[in-house]
């Protein structure tokens, strides 16, 4: 997306809402909503137009899981370490994920091509452990499974490129 596009796209979520400290939250919400996540460009436009100190916005972007401060990989991998998940292995999957793709849980490979996500409960215990791989339920997923989910991901797209990490 060009800056220009983006710029566009910002003013109108600032349009939305009355240019009041209350309304940080919503703001971020809809930035994140229509962008994927926050930058750091546009957390300084949000606190110049409701006079918030940046560093509060941070701290309210850190606090709350679901914001992100990078954009996302192309894709988004999720392992579910709630209870049952964990129970049946979900460490060990988040590790052996953590190992072929070359990411840490909560960071997107430097190629933008992955990211790797660690969650809590996903709702399907029973199916546990849970992979996510782009919103798609991978149910009993084992190292095997790993591998054949990854490999359809490396027939579909041409090339690759390295595996180092980003993050904040
Ligand atoms: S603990 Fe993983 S789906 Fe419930």
């Amino acid at each position: 997306m060009c800056k220009r596009g983006a710029k566009k796209g910002i003013n109108e979520i600032l349009q939305k809402y009355p240019a009041a400290s209350e309304y940080l939250i919503f703001l971020l919400q809809d930035i994140q909503e229509a962008y994927g996540y926050i930058s750091g460009e546009n957390m300084e436009i949000v606190c110049e137009h409701i006079n918030v100190p940046i560093s509060r916005a941070y701290s309210v972007a850190t606090f709350y899981k679901s914001f992100r401060l990078e954009p996302k990989g192309e894709h988004e991998i999720k392992v579910c370490l709630g209870t049952a998940c964990h129970l049946k292995g979900g460490g060990r999957l988040a590790e052996e994920l953590q190992r072929r793709i070359g990411v840490e849980p909560g960071c997107t490979s430097k190629d933008m091509r992955y990211t790797l996500e660690t969650v809590n409960c996903v709702g399907a215990c029973a199916l546990s452990p849970v992979m996510i791989v782009d919103e798609k339920y991978h149910p009993n997923t084992n190292a095997k499974k790993i591998g054949k989910v990854l490999s359809e991901i490396d027939k579909e797209e041409i090339g690759g490129g390295g595996n180092s990490e980003s993050c904040i």
